[in-house]
């Protein structure tokens, strides 16, 4: 049986189901490296601080350099029954050089050192997604660019939707740079939450501190923390860098879930606005004429379990009581799984973006269905003093005249326009295309070309 690193006071054995429940190593072995990073420099400061001798700091160190070295080459065995990726790594360093290794736990807890790993992969995660959410972020700028030119020379229009009802043509453009918006907020939300995080909890002992003459600001120094955590409770016993890092990865899969959706759909054939690349689109074992959005369909559904991930995280920490709780160590599962589970989703939309094929012709014929242009219409007639709410009830009039007869705003005879308001003449037409009406939003953070163009340049300053 492998000695446990706490016998001491126990007489009899654990139980074997215990063990089993109780260990983490199965999935905390994925902190080996921050862990080593933490007692190295742990060790390099009890040295510094005269409480271990120069030699024993010299031991201490080699064994876990080649410690470290067996572990990224695949050559260390994890134990069960040594429950954790901490004991497993100190009872490895003890087989190696003896009972030395029993002096690297002086003036440190198995709470303290979860909590520095703990926060030093979480904040390396969160600089991770950073980078990626920054990376498509370009992507997108670049194609909010790139079809500001179709192959006519003109901006890409896009019917612009309401409730999924068309509402007002918009530019392809415009609709990119809407997404640069939320993963620029999504990428500064990581970033924000880094900062956050960037204090070592190391040196708070198990939650009273510790009696030994540490120097907390030197670890937190050589783990490239900002600064130590001020109180040792709440260093030992909070969890929230975590639950603010579930929270920023759930928002950002729930953007890349709505992103996700509207690829789905505008690359169906009713639609037809966009054709995904065959790199990422997968067929049917029986359908052959099959060319399925299985990326975006995935991503959709991914954000189930990323929520998930926050939510059982939540969970976990409302009752605990301070400081650490073995509950604790369920906050590592979801952090990893909404890590990898984003960090592939953000990937996989940055090589597939740049290939989808949108189709100009399509989508430019969507948006002049649906009589999108009618508020221009009813903007004609409260350009010349007609209330706005008059003008709205006109021009609903005249849809409706339309619909019946299945007719377009913009065929609409001089006579049938001035019937419905002495003011209406044909000279509307011009203002009724969906160019004129796009072209027309001219304020600021609208649709109109000229916008749209200067906001995808302010997007590219801002990468
Ligand atoms: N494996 C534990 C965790 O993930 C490490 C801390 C255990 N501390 C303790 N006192 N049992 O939280």
């Amino acid at each position: 049986m492998t000695k446990k690193l706490w016998g001491g006071r126990f007489q009899e054995a654990t139980d074997k189901l215990v063990e089993v429940f109780n260990a983490s190593v199965t999935f905390d072995q994925k902190l080996a490296e921050q862990d080593i990073r933490g007692s190295l420099a742990h060790v390099a400061m009890l040295g510094k601080q005269g409480i271990l001798e120069p030699e024993e700091v010299t031991q201490i160190t080699d064994g876990l350099n080649s410690i470290l070295e067996d572990i990224r080459a695949g050559n260390f065995e994890w134990s069960v029954s040594l429950e954790d990726v901490h004991m497993n790594i100190e009872s490895r360093l003890r087989e190696r050089i003896g009972p030395v290794a029993g002096k690297l736990h002086t003036a440190r807890s198995r709470n303290d050192q979860v909590a520095t790993d703990f926060r030093l992969f979480t904040k390396e995660a969160a600089l991770e997604l950073a980078d990626l959410l920054h990376g498509f972020r370009s992507v997108m700028a670049l194609e909010a660019e790139k079809h500001l030119t179709s192959d006519e020379g003109q901006p890409v229009i896009l019917p612009g939707y309401t409730h999924l009802q068309v509402a007002q043509p918009i530019l392809l453009s415009h609709w990119f740079l809407a997404y640069v918006e939320m993963l620029e907020r999504d990428e500064s939300r990581f970033r924000d939450a880094a900062r956050r995080m960037d204090e070592s909890p190391l040196g708070a002992g198990a939650l009273a501190g510790t009696p030994w003459p540490i120097d907390r600001f030197a670890t937190a120094e050589a783990l490239g923390f900002a600064r130590p955590t001020r109180n040792s409770l709440d260093s030992v016993g909070s969890r929230d860098f975590a639950l603010e890092f579930l929270a920023a990865c759930s928002i950002a899969t729930a953007h890349l879930s709505r992103l996700s959706e509207e690829l789905v759909l505008y690359s169906t054939f009713e639609f037809g606005f966009l054709t995904l690349p065959d790199s990422h689109t997968t067929g049917s074992s029986i359908m052959p004429q099959k060319k399925n959005p299985d990326v975006s369909e995935l991503a959709r559904g991914k954000a189930g379990r990323v929520f998930g991930d926050l939510m059982a995280l939540l969970t976990v920490v409302k009752g605990t009581p301070l400081a650490y709780n073995k509950d604790f160590q369920e906050d590592k599962e979801p952090v990893f799984d909404a890590f990898e589970t984003l960090a592939i989703i953000l990937q996989l939309h940055i090589d597939m973006m740049p290939k989808a094929k949108w189709h100009a012709k399509v989508t430019r014929r969507a948006a002049q269905r649906g009589y999108s242009t009618a508020t221009d219409l009813a903007d004609y007639l409260a350009r010349q003093g007609v209330p706005f709410r008059e003008a709205h009830e006109v021009a609903g009039e005249l849809v409706h005249l339309c619909v019946s007869q299945d007719r377009q705003l913009w065929d609409l005879t001089e006579e049938e326009l001035k019937n419905a308001h002495p003011l209406l003449t044909r000279d509307v037409a011009q203002y009724l295309t969906v160019e004129s009406s796009a072209n027309a939003r001219l304020s600021y953070g609208g649709t109109g070309v000229e916008r749209v163009k200067e906001a995808v340049q302010d997007a590219k300053e801002r990468l």
